[in-house]
């Protein structure tokens, strides 16, 4: 098996600005794709903005800018977000660059060659919110199943033939386990397959904000098959490119994945996959749907005003005078930590600053002011003995199995569980009382032995906060090129003069 690694954010839509859900999802995939690098895995990691179609471009007409123009402003919001959070996107992809609407216009024309593309009249329900066709017996109270306004559409349009993989993909679900997870959401793809496919609309003729369709300048792409083929043009997929051939074609564990929110499952997990079957292109290995966050119990929604701003979130934070980068970690550690990966979950301040408080200032964070403090006063400000403490290689391990499968707060809670532990001993051994009883060697060895757990516990939080890991291995000056998996293993040396300190996780008032 190769060790490539391919992990998608979805694209985000461009008519609104970015807010903690968007945040999320990306938040999700750079924890996977940093763990991934730090375990020697060769990493893409691709996210970006979805710029077409009839709700961008409403958007737009709304604000009297032109579509272009109007994309290009907010998609630079969506940027700025990604860097602001410290996502480690390799790419940030546009559906308005031009080597994308090449690819999905290149897309097009296999799926036409393979005999999957008819033209015909459509006529049905259309959300432009969601961007989606809904079915007659979807449609509840005169609203798509999502709440969503719906408009009765007639007009020419092409059609994919996706009645031909009902099957096929249930065949393909069946045979690959763990194609779809988690199960729940697994299951309602089954059930909505076994429902019954009808064939799908694939362009539209009533606006024309989008990919046009090749051969018929009339029409242009439907939003999403256009979208969709963001995670091949990332690669180069025209050019056949290096790129293609390692992130696409050669696959690794769960690679490539898809990380999607529970409402776009449906276009991850039986659309694509049969245009991918159609066109002949292997299919992603996973495709991880999460859940929603509401607000102190309320749906977030923008027409109830209650959206969260990470940035706004951000500064709240610094507004008690908590550092702008530590104020992000706060932000990555509560969001992926509150909420089994696949659940939803409520975003609450008073939960907010009570985790962050009990587990990072008042575990890991007292743990370390403590243990270096000590070592400077007593200590010379040296690890003093060779630490002899237990290897704790099994830790790793036990992440990496738990990141394996998108776990992420049962990771965190390997790493919590460990701090805590060492808390306990660190008072259990009281090297306070050590100093003051005479026993100085027994002291240094109870005290280098604490660094070098706070060592460790600091490199297995780098994919998860890495602003304090980098702070603490900081502290224990510990260079670059040790702060990384290949030296979990190897201990703090003797003789090691650590740096001035400062409080890594200053609490929340
Ligand atoms: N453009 C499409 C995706 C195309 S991918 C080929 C789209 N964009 S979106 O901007 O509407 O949503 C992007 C992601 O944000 C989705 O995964 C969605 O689930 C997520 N979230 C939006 N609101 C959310 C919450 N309140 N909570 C968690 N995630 C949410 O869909």
């Amino acid at each position: 098996m190769s060790k490539n690694f391919y992990v998608t954010t979805p694209i985000y839509y461009v008519n609104d600005k970015p807010h903690i859900g968007h945040a999320y999802t990306s938040l999700a995939a750079d924890i996977l794709a940093r763990f991934k690098r730090l375990d020697n895995f060769n990493v893409f990691f691709l996210t970006g903005t979805d710029e077409h179609g009839q709700k961008v471009e409403k958007s737009a007409i709304n604000q009297n800018k032109s579509p272009q123009e109007f994309c290009d402003e907010i998609s630079v919001k969506f940027k700025n977000l990604a860097n602001f959070m410290g996502y480690s996107h390799d790419h940030f992809i546009r559906t308005t660059d031009k080597n994308h609407k090449k690819t999905a216009q290149k897309f097009w024309q296999i799926l036409e060659e393979k005999g999957y593309i008819y033209k015909d009249i459509y006529e049905g329900w259309y959300a432009i919110r969601d961007e989606a066709f809904y079915n007659e017996d979807e449609i509840i109270d005169g609203k798509a199943p999502t709440g969503a306004e719906v408009v009765w559409e007639k007009q020419e349009s092409y059609f994919f033939k996706l009645s031909e993989f009902e099957k096929p993909l249930l065949d393909y679900i069946a045979k690959n386990p763990d194609f779809i997870a988690p199960q729940s959401k697994k299951n309602e793809v089954i059930s909505f397959l076994k429902s019954g496919l009808k064939d799908l609309s694939i362009s539209r003729t009533s606006f024309n904000w989008g990919v046009k369709v090749p051969n018929n300048e009339n029409h242009v792409i439907y939003v999403w098959l256009d979208a969709l083929t963001n995670y091949l043009s990332a690669l180069n997929f025209c050019d056949n490119d290096q790129k293609y051939q390692d992130f696409w074609q050669k696959t690794s564990q769960n690679s490539p994945i898809h990380i999607v929110g529970k409402d776009i499952l449906r276009f991850h997990a039986i659309y694509w996959p049969a245009f991918l079957m159609a066109a002949e292109i292997p299919l992603p290995k996973k495709i991880y749907a999460h859940g929603w966050w509401t607000n102190e119990g309320q749906k977030i929604s923008k027409s109830i005003g209650n959206i969260i701003d990470p940035f706004e979130e951000v500064e709240w934070l610094k507004s008690k005078e908590i550092k702008e980068k530590t104020a992000i970690d706060y932000l990555r550690y509560f969001l992926i930590k509150e909420i089994p990966f696949g659940s939803d979950g409520n975003y609450a301040k008073e939960q907010f600053i009570n985790r962050i408080n009990s587990e990072l200032a008042n575990n890991i964070g007292n743990l370390t002011q403590r243990c270096l403090t000590m070592i400077h006063k007593n200590c010379d400000s040296k690890i003093k003995k060779e630490p002899n403490c237990n290897e704790n290689i099994q830790i790793l391990e036990n992440i990496r199995e738990k990141i394996g499968k998108l776990e992420f707060d049962k990771a965190l809670d390997e790493i919590i569980n460990f701090a805590n532990q060492i808390n306990k001993e660190f008072n259990d051994y009281a090297p306070w009382n050590l100093k003051k009883d005479g026993k100085i060697d027994k002291m240094e060895q109870v005290l280098s032995n604490t660094a070098e757990n706070i060592r460790k516990i600091a490199i297995l939080l780098l994919p998860f906060i890495e602003n304090s890991s980098r702070m603490i291995l900081g502290f224990l000056n510990i260079n670059k090129e040790q702060q990384n998996f290949n030296n979990f293993g190897k201990k703090l040396e003797k003789g090691v003069e650590i740096n001035e300190i400062e409080v890594a996780f200053p609490r929340i008032k």
